[in-house]
């Protein structure tokens, strides 16, 4: 009787944990996607200002674009939570020293954070030139990142 408490127990056990594994599983592959598409936004926001700055300058959507690059900036960080690597099997560019180079990882984010920042402040003063400086520097921080933490 006991015997087969004690059984029953372990079976109601491991039945938990398979669960627990299934679901970290399902938020590796949910977090990947996240991030890629937050990823797919900032590439959005940095083509419509490409395009505004050679096309007819429109401070309106310079701001607009910038405001958007800055706000998704900050996120970046917390787009790689541990567990969402090569080792978790699905399908990834994020190279695995974001991880083994956790501050290597947070400075090219911070780099990129603090370039987003100074191209919104250029683009609220509605001044083009101004915004146009601040791009390149700020398409610099993009692969100063990818070059290091993206595989190819
Ligand atoms: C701190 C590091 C870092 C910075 C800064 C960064 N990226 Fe990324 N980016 C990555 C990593 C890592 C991936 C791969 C993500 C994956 O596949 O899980 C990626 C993926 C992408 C993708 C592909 C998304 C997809 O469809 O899978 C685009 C587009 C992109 N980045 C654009 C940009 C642009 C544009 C900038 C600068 C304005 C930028 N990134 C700044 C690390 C960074």
């Amino acid at each position: 009787m006991k015997r087969a408490l004690i059984a029953g127990l372990a079976i109601a056990l491991s039945a938990g944990a398979l669960t627990a594994g299934a679901a970290l599983a399902y938020d590796a592959a949910s977090q990947i996607k996240d991030r890629q598409a937050g990823m797919k936004q900032i590439g959005g926001a940095i083509k419509g200002l490409n395009d505004t700055l050679n096309g007819d300058k429109d401070p309106a959507k310079l701001k607009q674009y910038a405001a958007n690059l800055n706000a998704l900036s900050g996120k970046v960080p917390g787009w790689f939570p541990a567990g969402t690597g090569p080792s978790s099997g699905e399908k990834t560019k994020a190279s695995a020293e974001i991880w083994t180079d956790p501050a290597g990882f947070k400075a090219a984010a911070g780099a990129f954070a603090a370039q987003a920042a100074k191209l919104n402040a250029a683009a609220q003063s509605g001044d083009a030139a101004r915004v146009a400086a601040e791009f390149g520097p700020t398409r610099a921080t993009c692969k100063g990142c990818h070059d290091k933490y993206q595989k190819k």
